[in-house]
């Protein structure tokens, strides 16, 4: 029998490029490894089966519309999906599915690092000693702040806001949290959890956002939010960086409202909001949340189950989020 065509828009790692090559007629979007524009996905569909797609691909309502019929499934190399229009893609038949569980404890190590690199001046160290700066050791120097005793609030306690949740209580942290809905009481391990914005902001010392991208997350943190943040206040961001309004952080950074932020998402990416430059007490990183070796093997191979599901089997993907 021959075997389905699917179309990779980005290069996977090794082991799932070859796990894809042997079960399937394989076809990749020419020129260079970039996410991929929605003219691109549609010149490149025509005759396949499924699209192996990953974060940012243009997937929009329109690019459904016009995808081939013979397109039965896309699965997103992603947890997230904001990339994807999904009443769109249902409105086709098309099976959509992305990659959750896999991505957590690297995800939520990252927060964690920012966290720590925050709160101790990392970037800034490391700045002033590849500058050939550094003079020597001082009592008062780069002096950063504490974790142990402070409270470090979780925006969206999914999964790998428990897993940040876990790994802040061995740093000593007291762990607040504000999600849709309360955890089962065995589930929240002590966290305090907060029906209200406001309580939830004023707990926070640091606030690590976890929530997903689109609308009806965009600028959640915004300037009136930033505002019932302690002063001092560290802000991380591991989830979708239109969930920020870069300005009014930018503002609350450098006024010294807010220590520190740690961001590893942004609006437009790979453009960053400008004010994030040169601001000294960010730390900016590329997007860097799953990007172990063992994670992303994990979400390809993930993707993979579900393509198989549906073109193999014609069963039921098992990560089906439309
Ligand atoms: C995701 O999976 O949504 C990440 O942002 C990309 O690794």
């Amino acid at each position: 029998m021959a075997k389905p065509t699917i179309l990779i828009t980005r290069a996977l790692p090794e082991a799932v490029e070859a796990r894809a090559a042997r079960d399937y007629d394989v076809r990749h979007l020419p020129g260079p490894d970039v996410t991929a524009s929605a003219a691109a996905i549609l010149e490149h569909a025509a005759g396949c089966d499924g699209v192996l797609c990953a974060a940012g691909d243009g997937f929009t309502a329109e690019t459904f519309a016009r995808l081939p019929d013979s397109v039965r499934i896309v699965a997103t190399f992603s947890v997230g999906t904001d990339h994807l229009a999904l009443d769109a893609a249902r409105a086709r038949g098309i099976a959509v599915t992305n990659t959750p569980d896999v991505l957590s404890v690297a995800t939520a190590e990252i927060a964690m690092m920012l966290i720590l690199m925050c709160a101790r001046r990392a970037g800034e160290s490391e700045r002033l000693l590849r500058a050939r700066q550094w003079e020597g050791w001082a009592p008062t120097q780069l002096m950063g702040v504490t974790l142990e005793g402070k409270r470090l609030g979780v925006l969206g306690m999914g999964r790998i806001g428990q897993v940040l949740a876990r790994m802040a209580r061995g740093f000593g942290m007291r762990v607040h949290y504000r999600n849709r809905t309360r955890l089962p009481p065995g589930e929240e391990m002590g966290a305090t959890y907060h029906g209200d914005d406001d309580g939830f902001l004023a707990s926070c010392d640091v606030l690590s956002m976890h929530i997903p991208g689109g609308e009806a997350t965009k600028h959640w943190l915004n300037a009136q939010r930033i505002a019932r943040l302690p002063a001092g206040a560290i802000v991380v961001n591991t989830g979708r960086g239109t969930t920020v309004d870069d300005a009014a952080l930018c503002d609350a950074l450098r006024s010294g409202h807010l220590r520190a932020a740690g961001l590893d998402v942004f609006a437009g990416e790979p453009r960053i909001f400008e004010g994030y430059y040169d601001a000294p007490n960010v730390t900016p990183l590329p997007h860097l949340g799953s990007a172990t070796v063992e994670t992303r093997d994990a979400m390809g191979f993930r993707c993979l189950e579900n393509l198989d599901a549906v073109l193999l089997r014609s069963a039921e993907p098992p990560h089906r989020v439309a």
